[in-house]
């Protein structure tokens, strides 16, 4: 019969060994996840590839670092010799948040964007059509003289980060850049930086996000795309990481239980307005024609916008609240003065310090051909 000192000794052994044991294994998921962070947000390495192939998956990967909706990465390619198709992944829609799959598109060009910075890099002129019979974006390469530019060396720096900024404002010149940055063919980008009308925003940002936290729909989606731990992120490669958004990283079960406790309307609106607070302003894209088209153009003019604002270190984050919710983006419309045009993303910027890195799938998981 064991004392009640040896069983004391014996309960504490075993604690001890597993808080040791949980604590280890915690050290070596993060260390996969660091591993994995430095080998997805990097330029070309060692040996720069040589043939069609070989080039043509190394623009793909970094096509694969664009932003996506909820980081689904919801695209393939498809790779010849002189042109490389980005098409949708179906299966990787959103339905709640994105019932007519605006936001698909708008990945789409932002892979696009990525594409065509990465090309010209590598000595290749890109040449982009999109195919709306079929809805497929065609990038055509012909030979052209390599040019390295800032938007190109920004595209493992940048990233959605999403907190607190620390309230600085941006220059004139630098508001140029980006306004200039953000323009494409039908597409334009309105910068707000007046506090009065900063507020404003952030009151259909508060009223969109208490719409969406209220539908179950887009509350499960966007629940279904979180990724608590570093072994669900490091194995899925896609989804919104717990780290990045200043949340905990724990397993899924207890992430999902502290999700439903914490995620209320209320701490998020709280947490916007910190944010929207803190943001040197607001950019709104616009597009005008509302056709796919033209989402996929909306798409390639944010990703120039938030490369060149990496290059200029200046962050941004995304707050689609206003737009998503379809009852509200004709007010929202309506107060920007744009009459029928479409605003299609809500981003704000400042300056602030980086936050921990989405992953993304292997490019085996992308390429079809
Ligand atoms: C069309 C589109 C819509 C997005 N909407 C939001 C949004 O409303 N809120 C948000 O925090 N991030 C939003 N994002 C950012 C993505 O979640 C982000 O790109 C993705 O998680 C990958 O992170 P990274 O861009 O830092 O690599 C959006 C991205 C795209 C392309």
């Amino acid at each position: 019969m064991p004392t009640r000192r040896q069983v004391i000794l014996a309960i504490a052994t075993l604690t001890g060994g597993t808080a040791a044991y949980t604590a280890g294994y915690f050290h070596r998921a993060a260390s996969r996840y660091n591993d994995a962070v430095r080998n997805t947000w990097r330029h070309t390495t060692e040996h720069p590839p040589t043939g069609f192939l070989a080039v043509n998956r190394e623009l793909v990967r970094y096509a694969t670092l664009a932003a996506s909706s909820h980081n689904t990465q919801c695209w393939k390619f498809g790779i010849e010799d002189r042109t490389i198709a980005i098409l949708p992944d179906w299966t990787r829609q959103c339905p709640a948040v994105d019932p007519d799959r605006h936001h698909l598109f708008v990945s789409l060009g932002c892979a696009t964007e990525n594409l065509i910075q990465a090309a010209q890099a590598f000595g290749k002129h890109g040449q982009v059509r999109f195919d709306s019979a079929i809805d497929v974006v065609n990038v055509t390469l012909e030979p052209s003289k390599a040019v390295i530019s800032p938007l190109f060396d920004a595209i493992p720096k940048r990233q959605c980060t999403r907190a607190e900024y620390d309230g600085r404002k941006l220059s004139n010149d630098d508001l140029k850049s980006l306004e200039s940055a953000g323009h494409g063919n039908g597409v334009n980008v309105l910068l707000i930086t007046e506090k009065e009308k900063v507020e404003k925003i952030l009151e259909y940002v508060v009223q969109g996000n208490t719409m969406q936290m209220r539908d179950r729909a887009f509350v499960d989606e966007l629940e279904f795309w979180i990724r608590f731990g570093y072994d669900e992120v490091v194995s899925k490669g896609d989804g919104l990481f717990s780290g990045s958004t200043g949340n905990p990283v724990i397993p899924r079960w207890l992430g999902m239980k502290l999700f439903n406790l914490f995620f209320t309307p209320k701490s998020e609106n709280d947490k916007y307005a910190k944010h929207i607070r803190s943001s040197a302003g607001i950019a709104v894209f616009v597009s005008e024609r509302n056709d796919k088209e033209h989402w996929v153009e909306t798409g390639r003019c944010y990703e120039r916008f938030a490369l060149q604002a990496t290059a200029l270190g200046i962050k941004n984050a995304f707050l689609n609240q206003p737009v998503e919710v379809s009852a509200l983006r004709p007010q929202f419309a309506d107060y920007l003065g744009i009459g029928d045009r479409r605003p299609d993303l809500v981003v704000r910027f400042g300056y602030g310090s980086e936050t921990p890195r989405s992953l993304r799938r292997s490019l085996d998981r992308v390429i079809v051909a």
